[in-house]
């Protein structure tokens, strides 16, 4: 294993594929021994980050180094790395020992000492038992299990997970993240883990980089990403958020008949403009202590649906024609029941606000 967990430093890279300039002037640092989720939807840039840190792509402009030495131009065989794909990257004619120890084989290692690193990391994946199986003898699961032990096998500094789980069904999807997660942090090694699933970053990454077309919109903890969201974007592609209109009011928005401050002041907000509040399910309550006919946050529970330790209770809003999804606890949501006339209000005395035509794009929150 790693004696030093190698840091990671992007520098100011432009990658273009022809005309097109996917990354610009991008900057991204991993420190040693994190694991760093790269977080966004389908072709915002994250694998070719993944590919210009392996090697695999020169970046047209900036720098790659990895513990302090600049790799920029050396080839993929000297940084150091092992990746990890979505799937199928197994060498199908050879067994799962023959796969794993694949890397010490071509750096020359003795037949000794490879088969026996090889017998380690089948072990620590759990597969001792299926050293002799071929590719097509593993589940899916099991055929990722040796990928990950194939990259292991050459003790990288650096490990690049690109939707590594993603071809998976959920209930191995849950249990192999965890054990992603258990080896890395025992190994120490510095982890880019590229994915499009927010819980899956958030249930493993140490830091979340959230990208959109090509720029890291917020690097940041789980928790900071989740609860602190820095722009609509992050709000909307992260969590479950309600849309519901929101008036300018003296540098403030009404919203669901409460004055709330405004968390992104650098939006210009002049009286008048329709803007969107952007509200998580869980930072909304309910009550059935109801003023009047027509307040703003009144409206009628339509269901009730179980997640489990929360409950998502969907009201219908007349006066906004539109749904708003409130999580309590599930206890708390015994009180209400379908039919209900019941008054929705913020928890917080701020609030993101988005534009009022969509800040993702349908093709974003697929
Ligand atoms: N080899 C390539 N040639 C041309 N365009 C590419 C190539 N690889 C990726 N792209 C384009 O670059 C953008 C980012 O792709 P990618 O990094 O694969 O995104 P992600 O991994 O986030 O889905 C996409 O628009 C994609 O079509
Ligand atoms: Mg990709």
């Amino acid at each position: 294993m790693p004696t030093v967990a190698a840091e990671i430093q992007l520098s100011k890279i432009t990658m273009a594929y022809g005309q097109k300039t996917v990354l610009r002037n991008l900057d991204l640092q991993l420190k040693g021994g994190e694991l760093l989720a790269l977080l966004g939807p389908s072709g915002c840039g994250k694998t070719t980050i993944l590919r210009v840190l392996a090697g695999f792509e020169s970046p047209q402009k900036g720098t790659v180094s990895i513990a302090g030495q600049d790799v920029t131009r050396s080839p993929v065989r000297n940084r150091g790395i092992g990746v990890v794909f979505q799937a199928y990257s197994l060498f199908p004619h050879m067994n799962a020992r023959d796969n794993v120890a694949y890397g010490l084989r071509i750096r020359r290692s003795s037949l000794g000492k490879r088969t026996a690193r090889a017998a380690e990391l089948l072990e620590t994946v759990g597969l001792a038992e299926h050293a002799d199986k071929f590719p097509h003898q593993l589940s899916g699961g099991q055929q990722q299990r040796v990928a990950l032990a194939r990259a292991l096998a050459i003790e990288p500094r650096v490990l690049l997970l690109d939707e590594p789980l993603s071809a998976l069904d959920a209930k191995v999807r849950v249990h192999l993240r965890e054990e992603i997660r258990r080896i890395q942090t025992q190994a120490g090694t510095t982890t880019l883990l590229v994915t499009h699933d927010q819980e899956e970053a958030l249930t493993i990454a140490d830091r979340i980089g959230v990208m959109h077309d090509g720029q890291i919109e917020q690097l940041d903890s789980p928790e900071a990403i989740y609860r602190r969201p820095a722009t609509p974007f992050v709000s909307q592609f992260v969590g479950v958020t309600n849309r519901i209109p929101a008036l300018p009011e003296d540098g403030r928005v009404r919203v669901l008949g409460h004055h709330l401050g405004i968390e992104n002041q650098d939006r210009t907000v002049s009286d008048g403009t329709r803007l969107t509040a952007l509200i998580r399910p869980e930072d909304l309550t309910l009550s059935d202590d109801f003023p009047g006919g027509d307040s703003a946050g009144s409206g009628l529970v339509t269901t009730l649906v179980l997640r489990g330790a929360i409950t998502s209770v969907m009201v219908r809003s007349e006066a906004l024609g539109q749904d708003v999804r409130v999580d309590l606890p599930a206890h708390a949501a015994r009180l209400f029941s379908a039919g209900q006339r019941v008054l929705v209000s913020p928890r917080a005395t701020t609030t993101l606000i988005g534009r009022d035509h969509t800040e993702l794009s349908e093709e974003d929150a697929a």
